[in-house]
């Protein structure tokens, strides 16, 4: 088979590192991939957002299985556009990816289909949505309804700060049309874990838990990032909680989203926050997540290409997926600066001298090969180090040992990913 893979990202990196080593697969292109995946795929330079350019180049090379990992392309309908020319797409259609594209619609749904979530207003006016907090007090989350690069969601501590946000959002348009409407919603205390699932329209096959970790600092400090390290599996998700979240929250998303007549097909993530009441949703995606992905591949037993070929197929049914039972713990190596603003081009020393450690892998995420075949820096999330041990805390030594070996000038980490698995 011929597979390509859409992104350029740790994630894809971590698909094609698992997809490469299917015996059914030939050859894997990624557009427009990193230093990383060239070494498995070849890199095609089209940008992921090009979803015409993709569907010619899909035609032209006449690819087998098309996977796409970020939300922006499945939220612009890349996979209607390859479905319209007979080719298969992993992904959900554009209607259906409005789960993620649109905040509004994600929480009219899960109210509409009883799914646990925080109690909301949705607004398309600054001023209503003012008197809304003014009324609601802090602490309160501030959504835009569309896609903001990660940004779009303020969690306040002060009704000054919601204040703010709402400007920022809506009278700034700092996320341009993506703050036409906002939501803005009860702040949930708890635990947060992520819940991956593979859905043809039908059956339902959830993959292994994991846990992300938001803040660019230590203990939860500082601002949100796309995720500093994730792990799996994550213990607040013991198989009680794992039961309730696939009753009310899995069967329901599949169920309600045939009923609106935009059946899901691929993999949906719900960002799950365990509070005292029990799961409740913060969001949903449309895609696999970043950096969950990471340790989840490393985790599958699994050959993952007959598996998305059968979601694509709607015959899912109730295959099982195989798991290594240690735990897996990606750690980000992150530029100095983000998630503001950092220098690309950074040299990354240490790559090569990786291999001395066994079940460690490193997932590029901004990376990028110069002229003269050199890794350099050319993103914020850079590397994300990923390691196999017999438990949680062996996992998490071996990739800070591996960390050890890696270095990139103003290279930041997080010295904590994993410690709240250990609490349990
Ligand atoms: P989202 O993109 O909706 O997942 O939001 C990003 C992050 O904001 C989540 O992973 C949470 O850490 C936080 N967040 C979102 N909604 C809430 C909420 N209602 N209460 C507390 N934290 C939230
Ligand atoms: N790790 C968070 C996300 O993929 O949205």
């Amino acid at each position: 088979m011929k597979i390509l893979v859409v992104g350029s990202g740790g994630r894809e990196h971590a698909l094609i590192w698992k997809i490469a080593q299917s015996p059914k697969v030939e050859k894997i292109y990624c557009a427009p991939g990193n230093a990383g995946t060239a070494a498995l795929a070849e890199n095609v330079p089209i940008s992921s957002d090009d979803i015409q350019a993709l569907k010619k180049f899909a035609s032209a090379k006449k690819i087998d299985l098309t996977i796409v990992g970020p939300e922006a392309p499945l939220v612009s309908g890349i996979a209607d556009l390859f479905e319209k020319d007979g080719l298969r797409i992993f992904g959900p259609r554009q209607a259906a990816a409005r789960i993620e594209g649109s905040k509004v619609f994600s929480k009219q749904f899960m109210v509409k289909n009883d799914i646990p979530t925080a109690q909301a207003g949705i607004f398309n006016n600054a001023k209503e949505a003012k008197d809304y907090i003014n009324v609601m007090g802090a602490p309160v989350v501030v959504k835009a309804d569309g896609l903001a690069a990660g940004k779009g969601v303020m969690v306040c501590k002060t009704k000054a700060e919601a204040l703010t946000a709402v400007e920022t959002i809506m009278e700034k348009k700092e996320f341009g049309s993506a703050g036409n409407m906002v939501v803005v919603e009860e702040c949930l205390v708890g635990e947060e874990a992520s819940i991956l699932a593979l859905t043809d329209g039908r059956s339902i096959v959830p993959l292994v838990s994991s846990q992300d970790h938001k803040r660019i600092f230590d203990e939860d400090k500082g601002p949100n990032t796309g995720g500093m390290g994730a792990y799996s599996p994550a213990p607040v998700v013991t198989d009680r909680l794992m039961e309730e979240i696939t009753v009310n929250v899995l069967k329901p998303f599949v169920a309600g989203m045939d009923r609106e007549g935009t059946p899901y097909k691929g993999v949906f993530y719900a960002g799950i926050m365990v509070t005292k009441q029990g799961p409740m949703v913060l969001e949903f995606n449309c895609r696999f997540g970043d950096p969950e992905t990471q340790p989840i591949m490393m985790r599958m037993k699994s050959d993952i290409v007959p598996i998305l070929e059968a979601v694509v197929e709607g015959k899912l049914d109730d295959r099982l997926i195989e798991w290594d039972k240690r735990a897996s713990v990606c750690v980000v190596l992150a530029s100095g600066g983000y998630p503001g603003k950092f220098e690309k081009g950074i040299p990354i020393n240490g790559l090569d001298k990786i291999d001395q450690i066994e079940e460690v892998i490193v997932f590029h995420a901004g990376t990028e090969l110069t002229g003269d075949n050199k890794v350099v820096t050319a993103g914020g999330r850079v590397l994300g180090v990923t390691a196999l041990g017999d438990n949680i805390k062996f996992a998490i030594e071996k990739a800070y040992r591996a960390i050890g070996l890696l270095h990139f000038k103003n290279m930041h980490y997080r010295k904590d990913i994993g410690k709240k698995a250990i609490k349990h």
